[in-house]
């Protein structure tokens, strides 16, 4: 399993992306286009970005009938990214429908994966407010389970779950962790966070980290000591 940095590229234009990624110079960063950018630039951006060399994970997080979501993915197919994903929470049946949707003709897909809980989302939350009266982890192990049977790939998840769901699921069950932060950096919106180092150690196979890319001063230098930490 190829272990890397996803950087999410959560801006509102295709502009200020490909500036973004300008000061990369010559590296080549796998990109997440997040539902920010894909509403505001459409399938061109994924065009663009792809035209430059980057591995893409489209993470639009598809929750829909089984139907719906099936065709949506068919549609998706054909924009030549390498990773896309679907919540959990639809069921087995509509993830089953999803890999139906994004197979092309020739048998060949993107990988695709599972949110299992937003890492956004705590156990308190969990329990007020979805009314989901399990303990977290028992919640993301069952998503997580869920998703292996219906033949995906891998699942969302928290750095901090990560090496629990290797262990349910399998070593070649790739485990996605956003909810990445620098020691003392700021966490915003986050709950459930780690830092590279920590996500390392936790076994995840990929970390998505944004704003503490994104909205670094040196951008470049955030990303390479994600890199640093994270693949050494
Ligand atoms: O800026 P930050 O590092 O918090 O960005 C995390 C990215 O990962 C966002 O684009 C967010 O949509 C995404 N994400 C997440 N939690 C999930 C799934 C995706 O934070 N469970």
């Amino acid at each position: 399993m190829g272990k890397d940095v996803i950087i999410a590229c959560d801006f509102d234009s295709a502009e200020k992306t490909l500036e973004f990624l300008d000061k990369f110079k010559g590296k080549k960063p796998f990109v997440k286009i997040g539902m920010e950018l894909y509403y505001a630039a459409g399938p061109s951006i994924v065009k663009a970005i792809k035209d430059r060399g980057h591995k893409i994970f489209l993470d639009l997080k598809l929750h829909d009938i089984p139907n719906t979501v099936k065709k949506a993915m068919a549609v998706l197919s054909h924009l030549g990214v390498d990773m896309c994903n679907v919540h959990a929470a639809g069921t087995k049946r509509m993830m089953s429908a999803a890999i139906e949707g994004l197979t092309r003709p020739d048998g060949t897909r993107p990988l695709l994966i599972a949110v299992t809980q937003l890492t956004s989302t705590d156990e308190e939350t969990m329990h007020n407010d979805l009314l989901i009266s399990e303990p977290l982890d028992k919640v993301v192990m069952h998503y997580a389970k869920n998703a292996e049977e219906a033949g995906l790939d891998g699942v969302v998840c928290s750095p901090l779950e990560a090496g629990k769901v290797h262990s349910v699921c399998g070593n070649k069950f790739i485990t996605v962790t956003p909810g990445i932060r620098f020691a003392g950096g700021d966490v915003g919106d986050q709950k459930r966070v780690t830092t590279p180092a920590m996500a390392k150690e936790l076994g995840s196979d990929y970390i998505v980290v944004g704003r503490p890319i994104t909205a670094a001063e040196d951008p470049v230098a955030a990303y390479e000591q994600c890199i640093k930490e994270f693949i050494g």
